[in-house]
């Protein structure tokens, strides 16, 4: 069901710093820092050959990476994202077995403009899953 590995995002407590980071001296593709206000982030893609990493801090008030940050403060990684052909399908035959779909289960916008759904770390390895339709 699941295919090709999309990301694994990082949070990090200081964007820029991560950026250069990975720009400078790790001399990865760094993107322009952008604001996802509806997922409460701030995000710097990296594009590597075969994936992506991202970095995320929060943002505002309630951002669902602040208590991840806080448990975290020099940064870990938060979560990793699979690609699915068809996301309603998998969350579909996710809860047949078993499997928490966080949230209410309907798919919401990603950081790229796809449909995306997280996963419960605690059935997955203790690794938070993000689905994403291809
Ligand atoms: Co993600």
């Amino acid at each position: 069901m699941i295919g090709r590995l999309n990301h694994i995002a990082i949070v990090v407590p200081d964007l820029e710093a991560a950026a250069a980071l990975y720009r400078d001296t790790l001399g990865a593709d760094v993107s322009a820092a952008q604001d996802i206000a509806e997922h409460g982030v701030s995000v710097v893609f990296i594009n590597l050959p075969n994936t992506k990493i991202e970095l995320l801090r929060p943002l505002g008030d309630g951002s669902p990476v602040a208590g991840f940050l806080a448990k975290n403060p020099d940064g870990a990684m938060h979560h990793i994202c699979y690609e699915v052909s068809d996301i309603l399908a998998a969350r579909d035959r996710l809860i047949e077995r078993g499997a928490r779909v966080l949230g209410n289960g309907e798919p919401k916008t990603g950081a790229h403009g796809k449909p995306v759904l997280f996963l419960h770390p605690k059935d997955f390895c203790g690794t938070l899953i993000e689905l994403e339709q291809e």
